[in-house]
């Protein structure tokens, strides 16, 4: 019986016939052989089936087969240097196990929308399996990072009473006989842990009601959300960008073969691999955006031409420092010696991609966060635990968000979120 493997491991089988389990994905022919794309969601590579080799119904099976077949095939693995993959597999027998007629997605151009509506098979598609197998280790290495940074996980609730990053794009839910909203972040109960564990993260699903239709908006998002105790934000700084060059170098050590796939070239994203990353203030963006033409003004809060232009003047991701209180959440700590601005920065991707992190420095104070709750028109009997935080030991502390699906379509550069998370959620989707 040949040994049953996965395409992904045939470079350690040259020269031995194996047995796979594979789906067709397209197929060529003529007399005398046959050239079968295949897919086992390992890795795609050919299968090539010549007529003097393989019996007659054999050979006859594989001319037949039809998009999505899928089928054990049995041969035996040869070099090939002109695929992605670097290996064929020489066909010598083929055993149908679920058969498959017009599949809708087929190797033609589709439109974005239909392949949306697709999505449970759009999935089976070479970009999107670089892209999730990207999006894999960008998860496994996010849990390497920040175990050996002495961070544990810690989860927040997903139905929540309170609305940290303002009213305006909760997701109201009927929880018995109270309101409830879709947790928008988890920082709140982060800083909860924070406190009780020194060094937090959270990795999960976050949700915004977000109504403008934008490339770089979902309203369902999955977002890590790291909060540290004892920390003032230069140190947070440092941690978010050895986060960023520790996942931007995993993608490039660990995925090449999808970045080969989406056409992705790993020399242009080693440059972001490089520390530190620029720093700039928002008093000093806006007086770049003036000179480059633009009228924004001091106070605005920067959309996506803004950020685009502001990313474009630098190789590498930067951060803009101290932003406006009045564009920002209540729970930063206002600047020392700035009655206007917070502590606080976003770390702008390059290449147009816009803000990957927001985070700051948390205020301590309880009598001070106390008015700012009030003056962002907040009940102080939701955020009295929150209050509480402050009134046991209080210490500094910083933390930051970064948008899953917004790192990834930077490094997969992808023109929009939606290919980044499996089963996109947007104003006009719910389905499938
Ligand atoms: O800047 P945001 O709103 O910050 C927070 O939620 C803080 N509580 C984080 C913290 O300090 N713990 O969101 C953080 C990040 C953004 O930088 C962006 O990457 C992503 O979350 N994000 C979105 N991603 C996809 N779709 C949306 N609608 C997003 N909104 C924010
Ligand atoms: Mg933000």
């Amino acid at each position: 019986m040949p040994e049953q493997i996965t395409i992904s491991e045939a470079p350690q089988h040259v020269n031995e016939t194996v047995k796979i389990g594979v789906w067709l994905t397209d197929k060529r022919s003529s007399g005398k052989i046959a050239f079968l794309q295949l897919r086992d969601g390992t890795a795609f590579f050919q299968g090539v089936v010549r007529k003097n080799d393989v019996s007659e119904a054999v050979f006859l099976q594989a001319k037949e087969l039809r998009q999505e077949t899928s089928f054990w095939v049995t041969g035996e693995i040869h070099e090939d240097a002109r695929s992605h993959f670097g290996y064929e597999i020489q066909v010598q027998d083929i055993e149908v196990v679920g058969t498959s007629e017009d599949f809708p997605i087929t190797p033609k151009e589709h439109g974005i929308e239909f392949l949306l509506d697709h999505r449970h098979l759009w999935l089976r598609s070479r970009r999107p399996f670089a892209i999730m197998h990207i999006r894999n280790e960008v998860i496994r290495a996010t849990y390497e990072f920040f175990n050996q940074e002495g961070f544990i996980k810690m989860d927040p609730p997903i139905l929540t009473g309170s609305a940290p990053e303002g009213t305006t794009e909760l997701f109201h839910i009927d929880y018995f006989d109270h309101d409830a909203y879709l947790s928008q972040s988890g920082q709140l109960y982060e800083e909860a842990g924070a406190m009780a564990f020194g060094k937090v993260f959270s990795f999960g699903p976050t949700f915004r009601a977000e109504k403008s239709k934008t490339r770089r908006h979902l309203t369902e998002f999955w977002m890590i959300e790291p909060e540290m105790a004892f920390m003032h934000q230069d140190e947070s700084l440092e941690i978010q960008e050895r986060y960023v060059a520790y996942l931007v170098s995993k993608v490039i050590d660990n995925c090449g073969y999808d970045l080969k796939l989406l056409d992705r070239d790993p020399e242009d994203l080693k440059k972001f691999t490089k520390l530190p990353f620029p720093r700039i203030s928002y008093d000093k963006a806006i007086d770049m955006l003036q000179e480059g033409g633009f009228d924004t003004k001091w106070g605005d809060d920067f959309g996506s031409p803004e950020e685009t232009y502001l990313s474009d003047q630098f190789e590498q991701p930067v951060f803009v420092l101290n932003y406006p209180k009045s564009i920002k959440p209540f729970y930063m700590l206002p600047a020392e010696g700035r009655d206007d601005v917070y502590v606080c920065a976003d770390l702008l991707a390059p290449e147009g991609y816009g803000e990957i992190i927001g985070g700051s420095e948390r205020e301590v104070d309880y009598d001070k966060l106390a008015a700012a709750i009030k003056k962002a028109g907040l009940s102080q009997e939701d955020y009295q635990w929150y209050l509480d935080l402050r009134e046991y030991g209080s210490v500094p502390h910083s933390g930051f968000g970064m948008g899953l699906e917004r790192f990834l379509a930077w490094i997969c550069k992808s023109d929009h979120l939606r290919e980044t998370i499996p089963f996109p959620r947007m104003l006009n989707r719910l389905q499938p």
